[in-house]
């Protein structure tokens, strides 16, 4: 019996050791940790599981058959997250560059049926060259098997891809299908095609970075949605960030204690809204003061900054927040703010996580970049996503909220639950000098009779009372008490049942 122990240590040990100390070590070198320490960074300590650990794969052309790494350049299994179950691949690049072979992919898969059956999320370390060149079309298919499962996952259990490398061909594209892609700096790409490819098509030199690297991805492409400085403040980002979400899409989002009373006043707020009209705040600062203990988490935070969109907790429960910026843009809705909002609203629909909207927002974005862009169909991403969703839905109108962004920030039309507006809310088709200067047309060129109408026209409608009066906003609220309001707007929807008519699925503008 010693024998055989002593037999499965040294498979045990050969598997640890994966393409061997040189590759380790050049991992090392360019900063990054190897596949199965962001395991043991990633998880609980000790509760990992590991399963297909003696899987080798099947090619024998290119004398692969001399190269069986056992495990095959994916790490597989499960573990918990501050106690809770996640299933987890983490791609080894000291083996074939992390290529993916047939015996790669099903490892993966494996893990993805079973989160599947359990209610689990899956976290992909992604780490790979993409499909193994070697193995051919064995390793499409495997990727294909993978791509498949992505989709029937998609809405059942999160799906989150950490890329941790150098991401290329199919190892972009089932990431591309999760919920979520966070990436590491300086050291993680992306792209389907290489800066070699890149130069021979289309004659453009370009270098890793640029074309794939996390800058590109977070701030240009919006394809991932944070960065991280290096794996180590990566994966315990994405423990906290694991944190926030449930299980599965029979869930309710996890509770968490808090020392944060519920009806915290925030005096602060009743000046946070300028006295100008026309004066940029903040919105970030309500959302830190909202949520409980200054704690959100941001998704895409430089991509389409006039939308913020993360999550954050009130009373410990789950939220994700949609906000205006009315730093950026005005707050403006445009193409890419649009899809950006509409992805995340979708995503909390899917996961039972009630959505906290706060609107300051002046409009659509004219001009010919938007209309020959699509903003017609973009703009309507939104508009669909949050008229789809039948989680709890608070708005809160902090200033703005104008035309069809009115309609489109879940208003009450949009079987918005409770709408909110703080008294310097102004919910009108358009700003007072712009509709001035189409109802009295006459008048322009007569600068002081514009001016009196604009005071007028202020007067009459930028205000919540006119939609207050109609039902659309349930109460005007003091700025102060937003996050006790919201609070108690959220508790009253803990039970809410709302759903839509069947169908296959319903066809979002894409
Ligand atoms: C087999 C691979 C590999 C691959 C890398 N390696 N990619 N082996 N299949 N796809 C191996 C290398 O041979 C090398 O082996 C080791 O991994 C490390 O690779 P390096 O090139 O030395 O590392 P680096 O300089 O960091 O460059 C990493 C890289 C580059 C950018 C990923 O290796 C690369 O461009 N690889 C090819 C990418 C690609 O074209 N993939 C196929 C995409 S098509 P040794 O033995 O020296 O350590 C695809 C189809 C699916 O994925 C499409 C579905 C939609």
């Amino acid at each position: 019996m010693q024998e055989i122990i002593q037999k499965l240590e040294e498979k045990r040990d050969q598997a640890r050791q994966g393409g061997g100390q040189r590759r380790i070590d050049t991992q090392h070198k360019k900063g990054k940790l190897t596949a199965r320490e962001r395991i043991g960074v990633f998880l609980d300590p000790d509760s990992f599981d590991e399963w297909d650990m003696f899987v080798g794969h099947r090619c024998t052309d290119f004398g692969m058959d001399e190269q069986v790494v056992p495990g095959d350049g994916v790490i597989t299994g499960h573990g918990t997250i501050n106690g809770k179950l996640v299933f987890v691949f983490s791609q080894d690049f000291t083996v074939f560059g992390g290529s993916l072979s047939e015996a790669h992919a099903e490892k993966i898969c494996k893990v993805m049926d079973q989160a599947m059956k359990v209610g689990a999320p899956v976290i992909g370390l992604n780490d790979s060259g993409g499909a193994r060149i070697q193995e051919g079309v064995a390793s499409l298919a495997g990727y294909a098997e993978v791509f498949q499962r992505n989709v029937m996952a998609s809405g059942v259990v999160p799906q989150i891809s950490m890329i941790m490398g150098p991401c290329a061909g199919g190892a972009v594209y089932s990431p591309a299908m999760t919920d979520f892609i966070f990436m590491v700096r300086d050291t993680s790409y992306m792209f389907v095609t290489g800066p070699d490819v890149v130069k021979t098509v289309t004659h453009e030199e370009v270098t890793h970075e640029e074309l794939g690297g996390a800058s590109t991805h977070t701030a240009t492409s919006g394809v991932a949605d944070r960065a991280f400085e290096n794996d180590m403040e990566a994966l315990l980002y994405l423990r906290r960030f694991v944190d926030f979400l449930p299980a599965n899409n029979r869930e309710k989002p996890p509770v968490r204690e808090t020392t944060d009373p519920w009806d915290r006043v925030e005096m602060s707020l009743d000046s946070l809204i300028p006295d100008n009209p026309n004066k940029p705040y903040d919105m970030k600062e309500l959302i830190a003061k909202m949520v409980d203990e200054d704690d959100f988490f941001e998704i895409q935070p430089d991509y389409a900054a006039n939308i913020v969109v993360g999550f954050g907790r009130i009373e410990g429960h789950t939220v994700g927040i949609v906000a205006n910026q009315p730093m950026v843009l005005a707050g403006c809705l445009d193409i890419s703010s649009s899809i950006k909002g509409a992805r995340f609203v979708r995503f909390c629909d899917c996961f039972n996580i009630p959505i906290v909207t706060l609107v300051d927002v002046p409009g659509f974005m004219p001009g010919t970049t938007q209309e020959y862009g699509g903003i017609i169909k973009h703009g309507a991403k939104l508009l669909f996503a949050f008229a789809e969703a039948t989680v709890p839905k608070v708005t809160l109108i902090t200033r703005k909220a104008y035309g069809g962004a009115y309609d489109v920030m879940s208003s009450k039309h949009l079987r918005g639950d409770l709408n909110l507006a703080w008294p310097s809310a102004e919910i009108a088709v358009m700003g007072p000098k712009g509709a001035v200067e189409i109802i009295f047309r006459e008048d322009i060129g007569d600068e002081e009779k514009i001016e009196q109408r604009t005071e007028e026209y202020r007067e009459r409608f930028a205000n919540p009372f006119i939609a207050g009066h109609r039902g659309y906003i349930d109460d005007v609220i003091m700025p102060h008490n937003t996050r006790m309001r919201v609070a108690r707007g959220l508790r009253m929807l803990r039970n809410k049942k709302l759903d839509n008519p069947w169908k296959k699925h319903a066809n979002i503008p894409l």
